[in-house]
């Protein structure tokens, strides 16, 4: 089997710039975040926990689920240093395999772009959360000059938008929150926020 790049580079994640950013993300997300303290948030593709981490503080449970299960190691660890006694980490296999998981809220935050299939997991996803949950991404908009056999090269908010209608959410807006430098496979990139409602 192909070595997974997350489970390489897991260990070294945490690096000053990407601790920086989802620090700049995380203050332009929590604005929209909204019945927190009764919420059970999801932070789906959560890597080192650099965003759901800080978010336990203000959510009644946060449940990490990524891909790399040494990302999830390095998760765990946090949450062990810190002693929180809201937060738990699910793999990947065992989350899709408990359609009985329900959250109130999930988070993508720069995962999208890993996953091929886009139709398939925003329908997974909808079917993992609560009737009238909102799933929050935050994502790169569409960039041509990025080229990669396995990263989308960002996306269009309006398609995306429709997709989510389309498998019958309420409301879905979306907003560029950030202007970064070469963030995204080193070119220059906007960086936006979808909130569905269902
Ligand atoms: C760029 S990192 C983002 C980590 C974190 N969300 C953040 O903003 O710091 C992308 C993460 O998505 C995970 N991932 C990739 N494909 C996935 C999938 N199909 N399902 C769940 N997680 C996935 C990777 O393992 C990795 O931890």
């Amino acid at each position: 089997m192909e070595p997974k790049i997350f489970d390489q580079i897991a260990k070294q994640y945490d690096t000053e710039d990407r601790v920086q950013l989802a620090h700049r993300i995380l203050e332009k997300l929590k604005p929209f975040l909204n019945d927190t303290e009764t919420s059970c948030l999801l932070d789906f593709g959560c890597g080192t926990g650099l965003l759901g981490i800080p978010l336990t503080s203000q959510y009644k449970e946060v449940l990490f689920c990524d891909d790399s299960n040494v990302m999830l190691d390095v998760v765990l660890s946090k949450i062990k240093a810190e002693n929180l006694s809201n937060a738990k980490t699910i793999s990947l296999a065992d989350w899709i395999e408990s359609p009985t998981i329900l959250a109130d809220q999930i988070l993508l935050s720069l995962v999208l772009l890993h996953i091929p299939d886009t139709d398939s997991i925003l329908k997974t996803l909808s079917n993992h959360l609560k009737p009238n949950g909102k799933i929050f991404i935050v994502d790169f908009v569409k960039n041509e000059k990025v080229s990669h056999p396995k990263v989308h090269n960002g996306f269009l908010t309006e398609e995306l938008e429709q997709k989510f209608k389309s498998i019958g959410f309420r409301t879905v807006t979306s907003l560029v929150i950030l202007e970064e430098k070469k963030v995204f496979m080193n070119e220059d990139a906007s960086l936006f926020l979808l909130i569905a409602e269902k």
